[in-house]
């Protein structure tokens, strides 16, 4: 799916397929190196993540596994609830790990901040994060975020992984939607 099929459904496109190549590329050679002779597990968030992972993942240098995570924060609608639910955990043990969780974006950082108290809680040597966007709400919580792909204006995006009501996650980049969509 791309920008024609998206028709008049589409608000504008924020970051090309290009633009997030390119930037995956410097986060993942600034992974590569914070990271070298270190026991990493890479940990997705499903389902939003699976894009950032699989383009990020590719650009290490390394053999590196990667285990995934489902948590649930958010309703049918676009505001986070603030409520957070494991629907999927990990299969691995996190003792002594280097664990850096693979995030689509950031937005009020509750489900983030959230995640990372439960995984340092298991026993990991660290626990970082990367997302690929970031929202300027974030800023508010005590989240420490290490690799950070675009700060974007607080908007709804679609696209590269992020949907609404479960669409637009296979679109190459990430966009707006048009205000109908969401009856706006
Ligand atoms: P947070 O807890 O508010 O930081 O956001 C949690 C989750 O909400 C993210 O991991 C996304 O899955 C989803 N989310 C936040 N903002 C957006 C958006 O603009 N579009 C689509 N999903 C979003
Ligand atoms: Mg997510």
């Amino acid at each position: 799916m791309d920008v024609e099929q998206m028709g008049s459904d589409l608000g504008q496109v924020l970051l090309t397929k290009e633009q997030i190549d390119e930037r995956l590329a410097e986060m993942a050679k600034q992974i590569d190196e914070d990271y070298a002779g270190k026991n990493l597990l890479l940990v997705g968030v499903l389902k939003g993540a699976i894009y950032v992972m699989a383009d990020l993942s590719r650009l290490l240098s390394q053999s590196v596994p990667m285990d995934w995570m489902a948590v649930s924060s958010y309703g049918s609608g676009t505001k986070s609830s603030g409520v957070v639910r494991i629907l999927k955990d990990l299969d691995s043990d996190l003792t002594g790990r280097h664990v850096l969780i693979v995030e689509d974006i950031i937005d009020s950082g509750l489900t983030l901040s959230w995640l990372v108290g439960n995984l340092s809680s298991r026993g990991a040597a660290s626990v970082e994060i990367a997302t690929l966007l970031r929202k300027p709400e974030a800023a508010k919580v005590e989240v420490d975020v290490r690799y950070v792909g675009f700060d974007i204006p607080n908007e709804f995006v679609i696209g590269y992984g992020l949907d609404y009501a479960e669409k637009y996650r296979n679109l190459p980049f990430v966009g707006t939607l048009a205000p109908h969509v969401y009856g706006g």
